[in-house]
Parts: C-alpha cells; sequence; structure tokens
C-alpha cells in the first residue's frame, strides 16, 4: 500500500492542477478540498483512488454531502430523541445517504474477500486489516469473531468515511478562512516555505519540524475553529469524579473543547488568531502537551484514532496549497466570516475567495 505520504502527495497535485484552471476566479474552495480529502480517505480503506469523474466516486461525494445535511444542527431529534420514531425528513436524508454509500462499501468488502488467502499477511488498505483481524479471530477463537459480523465490517468501513472526510474538510476550509482574513500570516507562512525549501523542492513529512510558523498557524486554525465543540458524547461506566466533582455512573459526559480553546485563563486573548502563540521565543514550536487546554482530537481513551494521520494530511495540504497560491478576498464578495456554522462539525459559513498564482521569483 503506498505511504499516506505518497496518497497526499499525488491528490495535492491533482488538487493543484484543479485548482490552476480556476484562478482569478472567485471560487468556493469546498468542493475542491472535499474532493481531496474523500479520495485519500478512499485510497486509505479500499485501496483504491478514483479519479474524479468516476460515477461511483461522485456517488460516494453526494452520500457524504448528504450526510452533512442530515445533521444540520435545528433538528428537533437533538431536543426530544423520541421524535425520531416518527418521520422525519433528516433521518430520511441520512439514510438515503446511507443506501448510496452502502452498496460501494459492500462492492469493495466483497472484492477484498476474493484475493484475501493470498496477500492475507500484507499490510494493505483498512478493509484488508479489517478481514485479517476477522481471520485471525477466527483461528484463535478470540472473541472478536462475534463483533466483525459483515454489518459490522461495513459500519466501521462507513464510520471512517465519515469520520475521516468532513473533520480533515472543515479544517482546510477554516484554514483558508484565516489565510484570506490575515494576509499578514498568509505571506509569513509562504516566506518560512520559501526560506526553508525553496520554490522548487517538494514539500514532504521531513519538512515538518522545519516550518514552525506554518504548523503554528495550522495549530492556531484548530483551536480557534474547534469544529468538534463537543467532542462525541460519552458515559460514564462506574461512579467517579472529575475535579472534585462526583458523576455517577452511566451519566452523559460531554467534553466543551471550545469553551477549553477560548478560556481566558488558559489563553492570553483567546478570541484573536495569532500563531505565534504556539512558538517560544526562538520562533520554535512548543512541545506537545506545553498547551494543555489544546485538545482538538479529544482526550483519554476515545481519542481520535486518526491523530496522527489528519495531521500529516492538514501539514502537506496546507503547505502545498500556500506554496503555490495566494488566497485573497474575492472581487464582489464580502471577507468570509470567522463565525462557525453548527452541524455535524462547526464549519465556515459558504464563502468564495480569489486565487491567485504565486509568482516566480
Ligand atoms: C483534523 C481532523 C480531525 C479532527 C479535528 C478530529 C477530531 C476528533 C474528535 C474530537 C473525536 C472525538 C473523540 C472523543 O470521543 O472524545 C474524534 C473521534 C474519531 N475520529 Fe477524528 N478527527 C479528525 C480526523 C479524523 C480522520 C482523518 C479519521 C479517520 C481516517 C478520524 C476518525 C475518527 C474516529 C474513528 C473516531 C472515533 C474514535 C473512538 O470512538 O474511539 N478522525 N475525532
Amino acid at each position: 500500500m503506498k505511504t499516506i505520504e505518497n496518497l497526499v502527495t499525488s491528490q495535492n497535485y491533482d488538487l493543484h492542477t484543479r485548482l490552476d484552471s480556476l484562478v482569478g476566479r472567485a471560487v468556493d474552495m469546498h468542493r475542491e478540498l472535499g474532493l481531496t480529502v474523500l479520495n485519500v480517505v478512499c485510497a486509505m480503506i479500499f485501496g483504491h483512488q478514483y479519479s474524479i469523474n468516476d460515477a461511483e466516486f461522485q456517488q460516494l461525494e453526494k452520500s457524504t454531502t448528504l450526510f452533512v445535511r442530515g445533521f444540520e444542527y435545528d433538528s428537533f431529534i437533538d431536543v426530544f430523541p423520541i421524535l425520531r420514531y416518527l418521520p422525519n425528513r433528516r433521518i430520511k436524508t441520512l439514510m438515503y445517504a446511507l443506501s448510496l454509500r452502502n452498496p460501494i462499501v459492500k462492492k469493495h468488502l466483497e472484492n477484498h474477500r476474493k484475493d484475501f488467502t493470498e496477500s492475507r499477511h500484507e499490510n494493505k488498505d483498512l478493509c484488508h486489516n479489517l478481514l485479517r483481524a476477522l481471520a485471525d479471530s477466527i483461528a484463535d477463537g478470540s472473541v472478536q469473531k462475534d463483533y466483525l459480523t459483515d454489518d459490522c465490517l461495513v459500519a466501521i468501513l462507513d464510520d471512517m468515511i465519515g469520520a475521516g472526510s468532513e473533520t480533515t474538510l472543515t479544517v482546510l476550509r477554516w484554514s483558508v478562512v484565516y489565510l484570506v482574513n490575515h494576509p499578514e500570516v498568509q505571506e509569513k507562512c509562504y516566506e518560512e516555505i520559501i526560506n526553508v525549501i525553496g520554490e522548487n523542492q517538494m514539500i514532504t513529512l521531513e519538512h515538518r519540524g522545519s516550518l514552525p510558523y506554518c504548523e503554528a498557524f495550522i495549530h492556531e486554525t484548530m483551536r480557534m475553529s474547534s469544529i468538534a465543540p463537543m467532542a462525541v458524547p460519552h458515559k460514564t461506566t462506574c461512579n467517579t469524579s472529575i475535579g472534585g466533582y462526583a458523576i455517577k455512573k452511566n451519566t452523559q459526559v460531554i467534553f466543551n473543547l471550545y469553551a477549553l480553546h477560548r478560556n481566558p485563563v488558559e489563553w492570553s486573548q483567546p478570541f484573536t488568531f495569532d500563531p505565534s502563540r504556539f512558538l517560544d521565543n526562538n520562533g520554535k514550536l512548543h512541545p506537545p502537551g506545553y498547551h494543555r487546554a489544546y485538545l482538538p482530537f479529544s482526550a483519554g481513551r476515545r481519542i481520535c484514532l486518526a491523530e496522527s494521520l489528519a495531521k500529516m494530511e492538514l501539514f502537506l495540504v496546507i503547505t502545498g496549497l500556500i506554496k503555490k497560491y495566494r488566497f485573497v478576498q474575492a472581487d464582489n464578495e464580502p471577507l468570509p466570516s470567522m463565525i462557525g456554522v453548527p452541524g455535524l462539525f462547526l464549519g465556515p459559513k459558504a464563502h468564495k475567495v480569489k486565487i491567485e498564482k504565486r509568482p516566480c521569483r
């Protein structure tokens, strides 16, 4: 299987080719970035990168868009869950989205089953590794085999498409919003890239340690946007306590990551976008854990399982975009709003920006 770096690099190439044809125009980056991220997830899960004109890929794209729509925030079901048993437009949309996605997921799973035996020991994509986990658990009689039913495998793959595409996409969209609203930050990132990497060399993961300001920009984008403001709800499995507060077994517990990221006790001027808060006096990135109130991927046993993958992807896509383009306010369009719209994730309002190609120096 290709490394994540190779996957993202090849998707970056396609993204840049598409953006080149949009230079000078007012562009909504949502779809372009969405195609990139979805294709990275497909490659990881199915071991297959699509051409964006492929009908199957377009069906996956449609299902992802509808899935997000089905989670729009103003749903009464969030307040009165009992209403989910009544006919409901949102649930209908979600079911329709899954009906578009599931046959594709099932098809890939079946195709993987066909050549599983010969390639069993190879480290391939997620489909393959799930089948291997199933085969191993059958062989050693472990309990996992009871959970890895066909329905469960499809549900895991479905979840990964949802969790792996919309999250990263939302952060990428925010990064464009902040670049346009803070041109001085955009120029600083660009200058850092040009000074460290040069114009002609391609950015790789090895450059991560050498581009602290760009990394700080990504951190600050994730702090300010807090795309998963309440993470995912959890439930206590025993009587416990946090910070001296007793919490009974079976209580729903919600992390307020949004409040954490804007807590004035933890952050100076928490509402100001300032990447340099993640840097020390020598311009070096603070070590992981330095900002105890910075948890964009949540914390604990159920912390985002793809944190390191997401960070790699964000680094390669964002620095690749900054190196090649300048994003500015589009003619006759307002500046992209920095106020988020709640939904499945806290994303930016729909907006258009102008893409300029960086001149060769
Ligand atoms: C910048 C991108 C991402 C952010 C900010 C993010 C954030 C989060 C957060 C806050 C959670 C909830 C943790 C909790 O329950 O407390 C989560 C869970 C999860 N994320 Fe991510 N995520 C990102 C990218 C991804 C990607 C790329 C994938 C998969 C390829 C992924 C897969 C998952 C899964 C499967 C869970 C559930 C984990 C579990 O319940 O054990 N995420 N993520």
